[in-house]
């Protein structure tokens, strides 16, 4: 069966999960509405609020959607980094009004929340940053709940499959946003989506969702031609008036160039992709707590930053194309990504750009003779085949 089918959805076309702010329910709704899934990105909220959020995302669509959680918990700090993580953060403290010491928490653990996903059947349950228990996965099998794993390299598919989750998302290195690299402390492998969705179809039998640097049709078209059974967007969908994105990130995305993101550990002590900023620039080698420590550490920083419109302070997370960004409602983004889709697909199989008529035998011209070097022969793939 599709993957279309077994999410019981129109377009294979995933909103990605946004924890921290731009995910909303309006927007996963939206999404799910337009026939794609929507996802929302629930880490760092208690069992309480999720729930409520599942319900507004049911007050909104009756298709399906996906709640999205961190599996891993994390670690606290210990008491003298914790101690050189504040001393580093505590002047930019004071350049925003807050005092000296932030609160420090851990993450809400897994365990906690997840009962509620299986409580109010959520039709999709994906993760991030490791494998969930064996209890967790055999309770989603139970309910019948689809399972999605996030994998950045060959080896985390292979070790997702083996745990039997449904499907995988291949998250290349132009991904925007948290790494899911299951190694909080490794630096993460930073194969970019062209070159890991065919080594994760090639290692695994379960469907590959592509994520990082789509956001148009054209990279639908690409992901689904390497073999994708579908695609995951983020970036794509930040400027979308569903979404929670705040007035100075809009701003920063409005003016994003192509070489403008970069990967930091800054705001949160575990590698993620955003566009650089004062923040991500001047904590370039600083001292750091652990994920999340290091999270709950900037929260007010960000917060407050947010509040006064003030984009250096922020995590701006986005992917390496998020110049490709586009402000339209979901609803009507969705609708014209799948049509450009559709539009490259079939370019692609009339070859309509001559380098690609090269690639068919009928256009093959034979191998030029030794007295003509500059003469268009066919590709090595066009004269093998
Ligand atoms: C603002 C933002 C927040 C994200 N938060 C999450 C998250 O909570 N959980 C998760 O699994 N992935 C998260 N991601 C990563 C996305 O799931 C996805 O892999 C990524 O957006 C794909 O790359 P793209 O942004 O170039 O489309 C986030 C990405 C962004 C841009």
């Amino acid at each position: 069966m599709t993957l279309n089918r077994r999410l019981g959805i129109r377009h294979p076309l995933i909103l990605a999960p946004m924890a921290g702010g731009p995910s909303t329910p309006a927007l996963a709704a939206a999404v799910s509405e337009a026939g794609g899934l929507g996802s929302y990105g629930a880490a760092y909220l208690p069992a309480g609020q999720v729930r409520e959020i599942i319900r507004a995302i049911r007050a909104g669509t009756s298709r399906p959607f996906a709640i999205n959680l961190f599996v891993d918990d994390g670690v606290a700090a210990e008491p003298a980094a914790l101690a050189a993580a504040q001393d580093r953060l505590a002047p930019y403290r004071a350049e925003l009004g807050l005092p000296p010491l932030a609160p420090h928490g851990l993450q809400v653990p897994l365990a906690q929340v997840f009962p509620v996903l299986l409580e109010e059947k959520v039709p999709v349950f994906s993760f991030t940053f490791g494998i969930p228990s064996r209890e967790i996965l055999d309770a989603c099998r139970g309910a019948g709940i689809f399972t999605l794993g996030t994998a950045t390299c060959v080896a985390e598919a292979r070790a997702l499959e083996e745990a039997g989750v449904d499907a995988i998302c291949a998250q290349g290195a132009e991904a925007g946003g948290h790494r899911g690299t299951f190694d909080r402390d490794a630096e993460p492998p930073l194969v970019g989506t062209l070159a890991l969705v065919p080594q994760l179809i090639d290692a695994v039998q379960v469907p590959i969702v592509a994520a990082g640097g789509i956001m148009d049709g054209r990279g639908v078209a690409a992901a689904l031609t390497l073999g994708a059974s579908a695609v995951s967007l983020g970036t794509a969908f930040l400027l979308c008036p569903e979404a929670g994105t705040s007035a100075p990130y809009r701003a920063a995305l409005k003016a994003a160039r192509d070489d403008g993101t970069v990967i930091t550990r800054a705001f949160s002590g575990r590698a993620a992709r955003g566009l650089a900023n004062r923040f991500t620039r001047e904590m370039s080698g600083a001292a750091l707590a652990p994920w999340p420590v290091q999270n709950a550490l900037t929260r007010e920083i960000r917060a407050a930053a947010a509040r006064a419109g003030e984009a250096g302070f922020l995590s701006l997370w986005a992917g390496q194309a998020a110049a490709l960004a586009r402000e339209l409602p979901a609803k009507e983004l969705l609708a014209i990504i799948m049509r450009e889709a559709e539009d490259a697909l079939s370019q692609a199989a009339s070859g309509l750009k001559p380098e690609a008529r090269s690639l068919t035998p009928e256009a093959c011209t034979p191998w030029p003779s030794s007295s003509s070097p500059s003469s268009p022969a066919c590709s090595s793939a066009a004269s093998t085949r």
